[in-house]
């Protein structure tokens, strides 16, 4: 499964979330591609991430068109990381200190230097027997397994166990993150490791067993500002719609569910196929038929140099609806979601999807930003179930 989203860091791992709420201009995509290397960093982008807490909500910073990151600590005193949310993995990890590559100390050129952990300097610390790896599209995190006290906004996990990397792939050394924070569910947790989520509910610290994400409306990426909210243990009845509606899943492995189908201008399919809500990637994934059709219907043209569809930033408030129906109900995302100014110039923006080649099993969809804008997803743990509510923006 994890081949398919080779394009964007973690087919379903994915990191992101930064906290560096000063940060609020300049796209990472278009610095890459000005740089000449967008490609590259193609292979890494997956994103988004946000965080938050219990009672009371900590905002989360929009650190680039799709990167958003929470702070989380580890051990005692605490140590900080700003972690990846990601729904479709299921490991937390970090950087240990004793790791001087590159990529540990953040790779130079990508601006971004590592918060790393020292575990030598926690008395709370147990190291385990148990070595992890965890492969990523474009690179692997991997070290060993160690248990400490973790704290996420309010909360604390007395014993949380969690990966401790000794070895990070290049990309992720280039990423503005310290870590990533699997919200998946345990069956696809490497080494099957309690996730941090499971501990919360079994600790009974949380009031419901579930957390909803947020995520805010981005124009233009420059514009920076706050990224979005998750909230555990409740519904955001602030940023959401009190009405959501919610839908079993089909698998407890990622937060995967029937999709019955999707429809843009003129073109509808439906075909029941998998889908997942991903807040490890920002864009969308679709299977190559729908992609093709929405393609048409935007009259979007292929980029060869980015590997992109682009169309003209004139039409970001425009093109048709892309409507998707779940559980009998129809999601309409308008194209403001759907279309991402990235500084490419000559007015050209770039329609946020990827052709997600399904190879027989696993999901035909993946959910990431672009529809967690348009819609706060509820991930209810207790009733394995997954929920949508219209967003609020402010603009
Ligand atoms: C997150 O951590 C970074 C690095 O320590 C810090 O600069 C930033 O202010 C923190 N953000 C929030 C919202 O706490
Ligand atoms: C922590 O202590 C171990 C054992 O003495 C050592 O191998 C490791 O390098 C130390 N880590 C750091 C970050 O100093």
């Amino acid at each position: 499964m994890r081949l398919v989203f080779l394009l964007f860091l973690v087919p379903f791992c994915s990191a992101a979330v930064l906290q560096l709420p000063t940060k609020s201009t300049g796209s990472l995509r278009a610095k890459l591609i000005q740089a000449g290397k967008y490609q590259e960093f193609l292979a890494s982008q997956h994103a988004a991430r946000l965080q938050q807490l219990n009672t009371g909500s900590q905002p989360l910073i929009d650190y680039y068109d799709d990167m958003y990151l929470a702070n989380i600590t580890v051990g005692t005193p605490p140590q900080p990381a700003s972690v990846v949310l990601d729904t479709a993995s299921a490991n937390l990890w970090v950087i240990d200190a004793a790791c001087n590559s590159q990529a540990c100390n953040g790779n130079p050129g990508s601006g971004y230097t590592k918060q790393k952990f020292n575990p030598n300097k926690s008395s709370t610390f147990v190291k385990g027997t148990r070595r992890f790896s965890i492969q990523y599209g474009s690179g692997t995190s991997s070290g060993y397994l160690g248990t400490d006290v973790l704290q996420l906004g309010g909360l604390t996990v007395k014993a949380q166990e969690f990966g401790v990397a000794t070895n990070l792939g290049s990309v992720l050394g280039s990423e503005p993150m310290d870590g990533i924070f699997g919200l998946g569910w345990p069956a696809i947790s490497v080494d099957q490791v309690t996730p941090p989520m499971q501990n919360l509910i079994s600790q009974k610290q949380l009031d419901a067993p579930l957390f909803s994400i947020w995520v805010d409306r981005k124009l233009q990426v420059s514009q920076g500002g706050t990224g979005g909210l998750i909230t555990y243990g409740a519904v955001d009845t602030k940023n959401c719609d009190a009405q959501v509606n919610y839908v079993a899943l089909s698998s407890k492995t990622y937060w995967q569910f029937p999709m019955d189908g999707v429809a843009i201008g003129n073109y509808a399919m439906m075909k029941q196929e998998q889908a997942i809500s991903d807040t490890g990637s920002a864009w969308l994934g679709l299977p190559n038929p729908v992609l093709n059709a929405i393609v048409q219907q935007t009259k979007a043209t292929y980029d060869w140099n980015y590997e992109i569809y682009t169309l003209d930033c004139s039409t970001m408030q425009t093109q048709p609806d892309l409507v998707f129906t779940i559980g009998g109900m129809q999601y309409p995302v308008k194209s403001i979601e759907y279309i991402l100014d990235l500084g490419l110039g000559n007015g050209r923006c770039v329609l946020a999807m990827l052709s997600y080649s399904n190879t027989g099993f696993g999901p035909s969809y993946v959910l990431g930003h672009v529809f967690i804008r348009q819609f706060c997803n509820v991930y209810d743990i207790g009733n394995a179930r997954i929920g949508f509510a219209n967003a609020h923006h402010s603009f």
